[in-house]
Parts: structure tokens; C-alpha cells; sequence
């Protein structure tokens, strides 16, 4: 449980492309329109300082850092996240949603990545501490099938960027360091990994994470998000009974 006040923590955790920033945003205006109040955010990010981090991170050579410099530029921008953004909106008994969190981490950097396990509980128990989410969707996915649909999404972020079109979707075609596209060019291997490090996280906190098939139409998966939230939030007594 999230441990703070009356607040509901969700979290979107998956592979590239699975299409989790699509569903976070769509949950966020399902849960509005039943009159609760929602902070929809992003990791790494959230915060000034956790998007300066972010820019680190996501952008130029697969190898630029190491799994471990990776969690802890990551915790270092989760901490700050936690401090400025989350149990402040979860003090105030509102529904936080954030794209990615501390699961990402452990299956980018410790399970599909070499760093080590005992870094990231110490990591865990201290920076997370008690804000460990309520509920997390991991959104399964086949990482072709994944990869395929984050380059097309690259791809048409840069060329609806306004200021240099051409340029832009070059880049995001050719994989230039401009795009958010480091951890997409670590390779099927890894990405296979990644998937196989999400069911394992999932297997080992079944209270908590909800594995959902995210290969089928995006107005299938919301609804089966949408009723699974539904059902927790009642049950958390945030939304009337039924
Ligand atoms: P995004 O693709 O969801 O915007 O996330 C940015 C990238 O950062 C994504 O490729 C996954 C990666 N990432 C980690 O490797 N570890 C983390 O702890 C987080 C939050 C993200």
C-alpha cells in the first residue's frame, strides 16, 4: 500500500511500445470523470530536477552508462519525485498514476541489465520506502512487435516537430542521440530479457501487479484497465459501491 493518507498509487510498467503512456493518459481522464482528483506523471521525471536527469538517461550511446550508474541516476531522480510530487498529491487523498516507476528499474538495470539486486532492495527500502504502489498494470507485450511500434511512434514525433521536420525524422529514423531512444537500441536480446524480468516481477507481487496482454486493440486494454482500477478503488473506498 501506498502508506499515505487516503491516496491510490498506480503504476504503468512495460517494454517499449506497449503502449502504457496512451493507457495512463486514458485512466486519467476515466477516473476525472468519476469526480476524483488525479496527478498523471512520468519516471524518470516529474519534477525539474528528474527531467534534467531524464535528459541523461534516454538520450545518446547504449553505452554512455553502466546498469548501475543507470539505477542510480534514476533513484536519484525517484527520490525527488517522491519528495515534490507523489506523497504530496497522495497526502491530499488524491489518485496518483505515473508512467513507470520503481519497477522499471529493477527489470531495465537488475534483470535484464548487470546491476546488482542487492543495490536496488537498499534502493527500494530507503527511497520508496512505504510508497510502494497500490497497483500496477504491466503491460506484456511481444518486444518485436513493442519495438516496432515505438519506432513509428519516434519516427512521427520528430517529423511533427515544427522547428526542423526532415532533420528530425531522420534522427529518429537513423537513431541520432537527439531522440528518446537509447534503451530502444539495446537490442532484441535485451528487450527480451526485459519482457521476461516484467512476468517475473508480476509472479512475485500478484497483490499488487496486474499483467494485461497489451498486443490487442487500445480500447480493449482500457476497458479491462479501466475495470480492474474500477474494482480497487471501490474497494479502497475511493469510489461508491456498485
Ligand atoms: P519511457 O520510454 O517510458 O518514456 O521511459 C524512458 C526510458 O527509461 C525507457 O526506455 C525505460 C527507461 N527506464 C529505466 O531504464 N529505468 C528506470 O528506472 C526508469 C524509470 C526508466
Amino acid at each position: 500500500m501506498a502508506g499515505e493518507g487516503s491516496g491510490f498509487f498506480i503504476t504503468f510498467e512495460g517494454g517499449e511500445g506497449s503502449g502504457k503512456s496512451t493507457q495512463a493518459r486514458l485512466l486519467k481522464d476515466l477516473l476525472e470523470e468519476s469526480g476524483l482528483s488525479v496527478l498523471l506523471t512520468r519516471e524518470p521525471g516529474g519534477t525539474d530536477m528528474a527531467e534534467r536527469i531524464r535528459a541523461l538517461l534516454v538520450r545518446g550511446d547504449p553505452d554512455a552508462l553502466s546498469s548501475t550508474a543507470e539505477a542510480l541516476l534514476n533513484y536519484a531522480a525517484r527520490d525527488d519525485h517522491l519528495r515534490r510530487r507523489i506523497r504530496p498529491a497522495l497526502r491530499q487523498g488524491r489518485v496518483v498514476i505515473s508512467d513507470r516507476f520503481m519497477d522499471s528499474t529493477r527489470a531495465y538495470q537488475v534483470l535484464a541489465g548487470d546491476c546488482p539486486a542487492r543495490l536496488v532492495d537498499a534502493l527500494e527500502r530507503d527511497v520508496v520506502g512505504e510508497t510502494v504502489p497500490d497497483l500496477t498494470f504491466i503491460m506484456d507485450i511481444d518486444p518485436e512487435m513493442g519495438l516496432t511500434r515505438a519506432g513509428r511512434r519516434l519516427a512521427q514525433d520528430a517529423t511533427n516537430n515544427k522547428k526542423q521536420p526532415a532533420a528530425q525524422a531522420d534522427a529518429a529514423l537513423s537513431h541520432d542521440s537527439g531522440s528518446e531512444d537509447r534503451f530502444e537500441r539495446f537490442g532484441l536480446a535485451f528487450h527480451k530479457r526485459l519482457r521476461e524480468a516484467y512476468l517475473t516481477i508480476a509472479r512475485a507481487q500478484p497483490q499488487r501487479c496486474v499483467v494485461i496482454d497489451a498486443s490487442r486493440p487500445p480500447e480493449q486494454v482500457a476497458a479491462e484497465i479501466a475495470r480492474i482500477t474500477t474494482a480497487r478503488l471501490r474497494k479502497a473506498g475511493l469510489l461508491p459501491g456498485a
